[in-house]
């Protein structure tokens, strides 16, 4: 059958059917879980129907391949916040339904078939279905472990040709938590377009937060993507966008082109955005605190533990601690949930030297709490 992803095998693997047997019978405990919604972090929805009211009663369809003035200047204010302060033309910035969706656009944008875009190992599993679809090759690029995972400038410059047309980069990173806290110059060196997602730009732990990427190299073409869905935990009411800095604002006719081809940012929540930013970060502070919260208590019960090593993240919300004594990721993480916890096998992020173990920090901290404690005091590792 040709078409959509022709050979994909869509059923499913071993470690969803052993979970759905543990659904239906004793149950599990979830550490995986990246949805706030989930999690008991519900974005205060007096905040949300205040800032609908407006729109109700001036209720117009004008659709702006670059998405609503007011939201855009929103964006704009809040770069203007950031550490060091990114300095963003309201005309260079696009709303989309989602930062998945940003990406898409700018893989069009940048590359034809056959062309290749650079993206780190380990990755949270998307661009490669992105890629997929546009019959892009992804190419990977490294990150050393053993550094705080970060970007090895030596696998970017040999991962690159003369049809690469750009590098994908998260910061902070998902899974691994890592934060470009400075300008690479292997990047400059390549002299490539980058899409820097920084979607978890709130969350930092064991560094400063996240300073955008764009600020850090205005001689490049950078596109920052973002969006609501992590920023203020509302992945249901779909808004993203891209921000082109100076270098990149001659794409923005084609990025405009591109929008105006789906329009898909919806205009209620275009209109909430400015709401949301002036309302909403006593929330985001909520939680930040959870998710480090979480963390001390992973870094404190798996101190110094025999099999399960633990490095505090820099940011984002996830843990990704390396595992001892296993060398068969999806049989370690098939033997916790007969323990009764779900964890991710590292390979679902990539294929990267040892054993790794997907830890969501998010989780509600009574099942983290419960979780945790059952992973640390385990005798069979
Ligand atoms: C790094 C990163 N970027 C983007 C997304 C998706 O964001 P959106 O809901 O805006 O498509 C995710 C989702 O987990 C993510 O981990």
């Amino acid at each position: 059958m040709p078409g959509c992803y022709t050979d994909l095998d869509l059923s499913p693997n071993p470690l969803e059917l052993a979970r759905q047997i543990r659904a239906a019978g004793a149950g599990y405990l979830d550490l995986t879980s990246s949805n706030p919604t989930q999690q008991g972090l519900l974005f205060p929805a007096e905040i949300l129907q205040q800032a609908a009211e407006g729109y109700w009663a001036t209720r117009r369809y004008q659709p702006d391949p670059r998405g609503n003035p007011h939201a855009r200047a929103a964006i704009v204010d809040y770069y203007a916040t950031r550490s060091p302060a990114l300095a963003l033309d309201p005309e260079a910035i696009f709303l989309t339904a989602s930062t998945s969706e940003a990406y898409s656009l700018l893989f069009a944008l940048l590359a034809d078939p056959g062309d290749n875009l650079l993206a780190p190992c380990v990755t949270y599993p998307l661009f490669e279905y992105l890629a997929a679809l546009r019959n892009i090759e992804l190419r990977s690029y490294d990150l050393i472990e053993a550094e705080g995972w970060r970007i090895d400038a030596d696998s970017l410059r040999v991962a690159a040709d003369e049809r690469t047309r750009g590098v994908l980069i998260i910061s902070p990173h998902n899974p691994t938590g890592a934060i470009i806290d400075a300008a690479l110059p292997a990047l400059t060196q390549l002299g490539l377009p980058i899409i820097c997602d920084e979607v978890f730009a709130p969350f930092h732990y064991a560094a400063p937060p996240a300073p955008p990427l764009a600020a850090l190299h205005p001689e490049l073409p950078v596109f920052t993507l973002n969006g609501i869905s992590k920023l203020f935990a509302l992945p249901d009411l779909k808004l993203g966008w891209i921000a082109l800095n100076a270098a990149a604002s001659h794409y923005a006719p084609r990025i405009e082109l591109l929008n105006d081809t789906f329009l898909g940012a919806n205009g209620l929540t275009q209109s909430l955005l400015p709401h949301l930013f002036a309302h909403g970060m006593p929330f985001v502070q909520q939680m930040i605190a959870r998710v480090r919260r979480n963390i001390e208590r992973a870094c404190s019960l798996l101190h110094d533990h025999p099999y399960l090593h633990l490095h505090p993240p820099a940011g984002g919300y996830y843990l990704f601690p390396s595992v001892s004594g296993w060398d068969d990721e999806e049989a370690l993480a098939l033997h916790l949930i007969n323990q009764g916890v779900l964890v991710h096998p590292g390979f679902y992020y990539g294929d990267v030297p040892g054993c790794h173990l997907l830890i969501s920090a998010l989780t509600d901290p009574q099942v983290f709490d419960v979780g945790l404690a059952i992973l640390a005091d385990h005798k069979r590792w």
